[in-house]
């Protein structure tokens, strides 16, 4: 198969750990006979710089038109202060809303060869985390309006959380088909004592839950959630939650594995058209020294391939590699331990390559 990827490098680690990811899905194009065309487009402050936006509309229009975009990381303290219109994120948040990315894959695993990178108590993980928050991504209070005036001699901000029903149904669906594909099991994360947003998805998830009585369906508040998920992370398969939300314990629940470089994530549109990168930031203070993990890119990469390519068997090797790697004892500074072998990001990248 031919296919056209656009890859957003964006800053800091972006390029180091974007360039493992190509070396890896070239090694399975050779392998399986794919051919795997880049397109390099860029993102965040590196296009602030060149372009004076974090994005241009050619950049988007490139996306738009490729396969599948791959993205490493954007930001950095360079960028900081410059005007909120353009900063490095609003890019992300352009790319989410114009590809029409609206539901977020986040997996949460914690690999058993890692289990004492977790900071919970082994009696805790020691059975394993998996699961899976799909994170509404181009609704709510993200893309809401905003605004900061005057009232009465002072400043006010307002920040906006709209949700329609279309929206909260089509997140909804993919949550309990993908519940359907793995254990069965669906939390749906609200704040229904409070908010009108939450009231409306909490009804409109009662109603879909109706459609697939096969899933052992759950309500539960975000709070509640940010607390059950220290306390007994095994009790989740799959966890639908809104933007921001999703946002927050999706950080939370990717430190349970104790290495938020491991983390890869899909975001999803209504074709077969996705965006796939790690969960971590751009790591600014360790920026081109060759130390960063690429396993969560490396890892988002075989999203791209299982999601918008349908190459399973390809994506299992990728997997399977990964894991070999861990097996025989390769580990980034992130994940390092004593009596391991400690790799750079780029050796990482060879490791994993050699073993497909
Ligand atoms: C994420 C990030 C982004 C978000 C930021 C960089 C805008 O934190 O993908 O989780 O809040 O969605
Ligand atoms: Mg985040």
């Amino acid at each position: 198969m031919i296919k056209n990827i656009t890859v957003l490098q964006g800053d800091g680690i972006g390029p180091e750990i974007v360039a493992q990811a190509i070396k890896v899905m070239d090694k399975i194009a050779e392998k399986y006979n794919h051919t795997f065309n880049y397109t390099y487009v860029d993102i965040g402050g590196c296009s602030i710089d060149k372009f004076g936006v974090p994005i241009t509309d050619e950049g988007i229009e490139k996306c738009k038109s490729s396969d599948s975009v791959l993205l490493g990381a954007v930001g950095g303290p360079k960028w900081d202060s410059v005007d909120p219109s353009i900063r490095p994120e609003k890019a992300l948040l352009k790319v989410r809303k114009e590809l029409g990315l609206f539901a977020n894959l986040r997996p949460t695993k914690l690999f058993p060869q890692l289990s004492n990178a977790s900071p919970l108590k082994q009696e805790i993980v020691q059975n394993g985390i998996d699961l899976l928050i799909v994170r509404e991504l181009t609704g709510g209070v993200y893309f809401g309006e905003k605004k900061t005036e005057t009232v009465d001699g002072e400043l006010v901000a307002t920040d906006i959380m709209p949700y329609s029903e279309h929206e909260i149904e089509r997140i909804g669906r993919v949550a309990f088909e993908t519940a359907m594909k793995r254990g069965k099991k669906l939390h749906s994360v609200d704040k229904a004592n409070v908010l009108d947003t939450s009231r409306l998805w909490r009804k409109t998830m009662h109603r879909l839950s109706e459609e697939y009585p096969e899933v052992e369906y759950s309500d539960i508040l975000v709070d509640n959630t940010a607390m059950q998920l220290i306390r007994n992370p095994m009790q989740f398969d799959v966890v639908v939650t809104e933007n921001m939300f999703g946002d927050i314990l999706s950080d939370e629940a990717s430190m349970l594995t104790g290495s938020i470089g491991m983390m890869p994530s899909a975001s999803l549109s209504d074709t077969t058209l996705g965006m796939y990168e790690p969960i971590h930031g751009s790591a600014p203070d360790i920026a081109g020294m060759d130390l960063a993990n690429p396993l969560g890119t490396i890892l988002s990469a075989a999203m791209m391939l299982r999601y918008s390519f349908d190459m399973a068997k390809e994506a299992d090797e990728i997997e399977n590699a990964v894991n070999k790697a861990l097996d025989d004892g390769y580990r980034t500074g992130d994940i390092y331990e004593d009596g391991f072998e400690k790799v750079s990001c780029s050796k990482m990248g060879d490791i994993v390559a050699e073993n497909i």
